[in-house]
């Protein structure tokens, strides 16, 4: 699998994901400046890959302060440029607060000192999450059933994450352990990251799919076609609401119709303890031509008004479990979120 965030030679490389599966484009960013752009324009995207990617974002911006300019004032000014990019995806505030703790540490001795202090929050940041990857892959997979046909919504692979991915590392391990028959993957207008990347990535791991159109997903389950449902998370509150891409919460109502488990993983870093339930969460509203136009041709009427909500929230009474790398939480969530948060 392709991590799309690497960090070397002073320079953070993204794997631009606006241009595949087309193209296999690296950009490289040298200023936090870039980094939000790329944030902004889901170059990068998928919410721990955002997180990753800002926490190096915030070491390049120390690298370029002056000698005498105070290291917090630059952590504050790029902290905000930053955490304005992508309002739902809770892993980018959350890198940044963990890089903040860094920055304040090592403050007094300077923004050289600073800069090597926030690099190293980033690969670590980097790190646990192909650790927390592999453990969601191990437990999610083993929810899974004997040959189940599975459903997953927008792109949740090594695209989204930097490591083996949330639902489409459990996805993958699920195929590697023989239990898998195959893979529906619904394009998830209207950036379609499910027909663009899921695809993409599924094909390079060999892994069997059929891609459909969001619209389908009723009819298949309809038809007995859908065992089972995993997706990923952009913020998870403490009651178990789950924001996800826009989309999730209509497959999970069709998959409470047609009694098809539904479910969603996630590192504790998607999980949102100063968010009560998904009613706080703010929800990304993005440019309305992404609905009104489709690779940069228009698909309606010139003038016609859109509305673009990037992602919406699931209610956690329609959630089976919460696979995270501490565990599978099961309902009530309130208590298994607590307990999973405390330990
Ligand atoms: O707008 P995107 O493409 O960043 O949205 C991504 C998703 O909604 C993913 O499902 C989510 O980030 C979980 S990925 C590990």
């Amino acid at each position: 699998m392709t991590s799309p965030v690497r960090f070397a030679d002073g320079a953070l490389h993204l794997l631009d994901q606006t241009r595949l599966p087309a193209e296999e484009r690296w950009l490289e960013c040298t200023t936090p400046d870039e980094v939000a752009d790329a944030i902004r324009r889901l170059a990068v995207r998928g919410a721990p890959a955002i997180g990753v990617a800002a926490a190096y974002g915030l070491a390049l911006g120390m690298r370029m302060a002056d000698r005498d300019e105070p290291p917090l004032e630059r952590f504050e000014r790029d902290a905000d440029l930053l955490a304005g990019t992508r309002p739902t995806a809770v892993n980018l505030r959350w890198a940044i607060e963990r890089a903040r703790l860094a920055a304040e540490e090592h403050a007094s001795a300077g923004p050289e000192a600073v800069a090597g202090a926030l690099e190293v929050v980033a690969d670590t940041i980097a790190h646990e999450q192909l650790h927390a990857d592999r453990r969601m892959a191990d437990l999610g997979a083993g929810l899974l059933g004997e040959g189940d046909r599975v459903l997953t919504h927008c792109n949740t692979g090594a695209l989204a994450t930097g490591g083996a991915g949330t639902a489409g590392g459990v996805i993958a391990r699920a195929w590697e352990w023989g239990r898998l028959a195959h893979v529906w993957v619904d394009e998830t207008r209207p950036l379609l990251q499910g027909a663009r990347l899921t695809a993409w990535e599924l094909a390079r791991a060999g892994i069997p799919f059929r891609l459909v159109t969001d619209a389908s997903v009723g009819a298949l389950m309809s038809r007995g076609l859908v065992d089972s449902v995993i997706v990923g998370a952009d913020r998870i509150a403490r009651n178990g609401d789950v924001a996800n891409k826009i989309g999730t919460y209509t497959v999970a109502v069709l998959a409470s119709r047609h009694e098809v488990p539904f479910y969603v993983a996630a590192p504790l870093s998607t999980i949102d303890a100063a968010t009560a339930t998904g009613d706080e969460i703010a929800i990304e509203e993005r440019d309305p031509s992404e609905v009104t136009r489709l690779a940069d041709r228009p698909i309606a009427p010139e003038g016609t008004p859109a509305a673009n909500f990037a992602f919406d929230v699931t209610p956690a009474e329609l959630v089976a479990a919460i696979v995270t790398e501490r565990g599978v939480l099961r309902p009530p969530y309130g208590e298994s979120i607590g307990r999973a948060l405390a330990t």
